[in-house]
Parts: structure tokens; sequence; C-alpha cells
């Protein structure tokens, strides 16, 4: 099996730029070069002051100056296959200003959302036709949209938040429209990846994301299955529910005080801990190999991989790729370690997704607290 080319780090969000967006060079270096796998997908790229996500330390692909720390992390590692995924968080901030398909809040960021006008989405669509050929001629060797996870894309193909009576009640078109402009914009070859939720807990459907492959098919050159949105952001990765730590460090959480925290575990969160799903390997295999049965666009999975005769199974299973994110964190050089009967040593504690949502850079923080 030529894993260089069948396990690709999924995108995880690194919190190593500075304030304005600008990414620290030296910090994503360090981090890309000790990652084993030859392709990496950035972790969420703004696109947009106003998509930007609640994590202050943020990388954006909006100016020159970004753009350029962007083409000296590329040049430093002239090995690897780089995608910079790029997203519009939409109503999923704590940010002042946050928009969305609709006023419908996000239950997370419990941000007030105003509703975009057709001439700012149509804005948005050239945002991210700009930030991809920044990042072409910043030396990428591609883009993935964040079409998953509740961001902006994920809130107009989603029949929840999407309750427009414009064209964009016809809830894939935004992302074909983002796919046309970015294909106008970025000249071949370039690669255009698209990261979708096959599913969320909010009604969003296989059957939805059946459809909405379909529109894309022939505007991008494949497809990564995930699941989910912000709002029930642990169904999105599965496993430990770090609820101490997030008291701790979690800027939603981390202002309340001891009364309301405690209050909050005993009355709230039983509500969330029942619609939280549990861990089970592999967990959007099984909706990825339907998805690849209806297509004839690559399909890569995410979400719960974490044993190489696992790995093996699913690529012999016809499915594209596989991408990794958390037992990247916790072992970068996973690849050279595949002979045979790698396990990874994540054992989903998720204290590395808690702190995402603060200021500290991504790191494994297994067994610091719980
Ligand atoms: C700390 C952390 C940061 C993440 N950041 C992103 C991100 O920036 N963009 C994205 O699409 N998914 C992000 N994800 C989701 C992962 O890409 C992946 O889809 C998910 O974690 C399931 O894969 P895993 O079981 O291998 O961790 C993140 C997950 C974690 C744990």
């Amino acid at each position: 099996m030529n894993y260089l080319d069948k396990i690709i780090r999924s995108a995880t969000v690194e919190n190593m730029a500075a304030t304005n967006g600008v990414p620290n060079v030296q910090a994503f270096v360090n981090l890309y070069r000790a990652i084993s796998a030859r392709t990496i997908i950035t972790g969420f790229v703004y696109v947009s002051e106003n998509g930007r996500a609640m994590q202050p330390l943020q990388a954006g692909i909006v100016n020159q100056t970004q753009a350029d720390a962007w083409a000296n992390v590329r040049q430093a590692l002239p090995d690897k296959q780089l995608i910079m995924q790029l997203a519009h968080v939409g109503r999923q901030t704590t940010r002042s200003g946050a928009v969305g398909a609709s006023n419908i809040k996000c239950m997370y960021c419990k941000a007030p959302v105003r509703v975009l006008t057709k001439a700012e989405i149509e804005e948005i669509v050239q945002d991210f036709a700009e930030a991809a050929l920044r990042a072409q001629k910043a030396g990428f060797d591609g883009v993935q949209i964040h079409a998953a996870h509740g961001y902006l894309i994920h809130q107009f193909l989603s029949p929840y938040t999407n309750n427009r009576t414009d064209e964009y009640k016809d809830r894939p078109l935004l992302l074909e429209l983002v796919l046309k402009a970015v294909r106008a914009a970025c000249p071949a070859p370039f690669i255009v990846w698209v990261k979708l939720s096959h599913g969320d807990d909010r009604g969003l459907t296989i059957t939805d994301t059946l459809a909405t492959v379909k529109r894309i098919e022939t505007l991008c050159d494949g497809i990564e299955i995930s699941y989910g949105t912000m709002e029930y952001a642990l169904n999105i990765i599965r496993g430990a529910i770090p609820i101490d730590t997030a008291f701790e460090v979690n800027p939603l959480f981390n202002k309340y005080s001891p009364l309301i925290e405690r209050l909050w575990k005993r009355f709230v969160f039983p509500f969330y801990k029942r619609r939280f799903k549990l861990f089970t390997p592999n967990y959007n295999v099984q909706a990825a190999l339907e998805i690849k049965k209806q297509t004839s666009l690559p399909v890569f999975v995410t979400g719960g991989i974490r044993t190489q005769q696992d790995i093996d199974t699913i690529l012999n299973s016809g499915i594209d790729k596989v991408s990794l994110c958390r037992p990247f964190i916790k072992e970068p050089d996973l690849l050279h370690k595949l002979t045979g009967n790698w396990k990874s040593g994540c054992v989903n504690c998720n204290l590395c997704t808690i702190y995402c949502d603060s200021a500290q850079s991504i790191r494994c923080h297994l067994g610091e607290k719980k």
C-alpha cells in the first residue's frame, strides 16, 4: 500500500498566526515538517474579515502580507503537497457582525446573526476565488473548500439554517458558485477539494449530501466526508467530553461564575450529553462508501480511523484516501510506524479540541487534565 499517497492530514486548527491573521512561518514549518504525511490540509483559513472564526490566532489569506508568509511556508517544505482549507465561518463565531444564510443563531457561539443579502453572497463567492488565487500564487498545490461542520457553506446546505426564499433556497447553489469562481480564478493544475458533512444533528441527511455531490461532480477533484456542525461539536469528532477543561480554558465557558458552572453542569450538560454520539471506530466510513457508490469523484473519509488494519480495509473497499487528524496530533511520525500492526495512541480524550477554541497552538494534551 502506498500510504504516502493514501493517508492525508485532515485540516486541523493550528492557532499559529498573529492576531492580524499572518501565519507564523517558523511555527507552521516546524509543525508540518514533523508530520509524516505528504499531503497536508491546513487548518481552516479565513477568506474575509467577516468570515473569521472565534480563534484569535486563526490564519487568513485575505491580503498580500498573509499570502507572502504562506509562500514562505510553502518554500520551506518542497516535498509536501500543501492544500489550504478555505473557510467562511458564517454564524459560527463569537465575533460581532456574524452573518448567515438566515438569522438562526448557533447554539454554541450564540452571537446574533444578520441575514446575508444577495450582493453580500456574491462578494463572498469572490472572496473564496481571490483567496484561492492567493493560495495558488503562494505555491499551494490546491485548496479545500470547507463546506462542512456548520460553517457558512454548510449553513446554506442545511434545511435548518437555510430558510431563504430567494434563489439560494436552492441549497447547493452557494457551493456551486464558489467552486465555479475558484475554478475560473485558478488555472490548472490546481487541486480543488471539498469537505462535506454527510449529515448533522439538525436535519441535514445523506440524501441532501448525495444531491450536493451530484451538483459539484464536475467542479472539483475530490470530496472529504465528515459529519456534523459546531452546535454539537463533539459529534464531529466524538470521544471524551472534557467539560472541566472547557470551563477552565474555553472562552465560551470560562466566563461563568462557579455557581453558574455548577448549575450548567447539573442541568444543561445532561441535555447536551444525551445528544452526543458515542465514539465508534471509522464512524463516517459507511456514509462515505454510500456516497462513493454514487459518484465518479474521488472520495476521502475522516473520523475515528485509528488502526493500520482499518486503514487497509477502508482503502481496499474503494475509498480513495483516508484523512487523519487527532492521530497526527498525537504521533506526527505515524506514517513511519505502519509496519503491519500500527494502532494510534490517540484515545480521543479531546483535550486538543477544547484547547483549540482558545488561543493555544495545537498540540496533544493527553494525560494533562480531565
Ligand atoms: C483540534 C482539532 C482541530 C480541527 N480543526 C479542523 C479544521 O480546521 N477544519 C476542519 O475541517 N476540520 C477540523 N477538525 C476536524 C478534523 O479534520 C477531522 O475531520 C476530525 O477530527 C475527525 O478525524 P479524527 O478522528 O482523525 O480526529 C479538527 C479536529 C480537531 C480535533
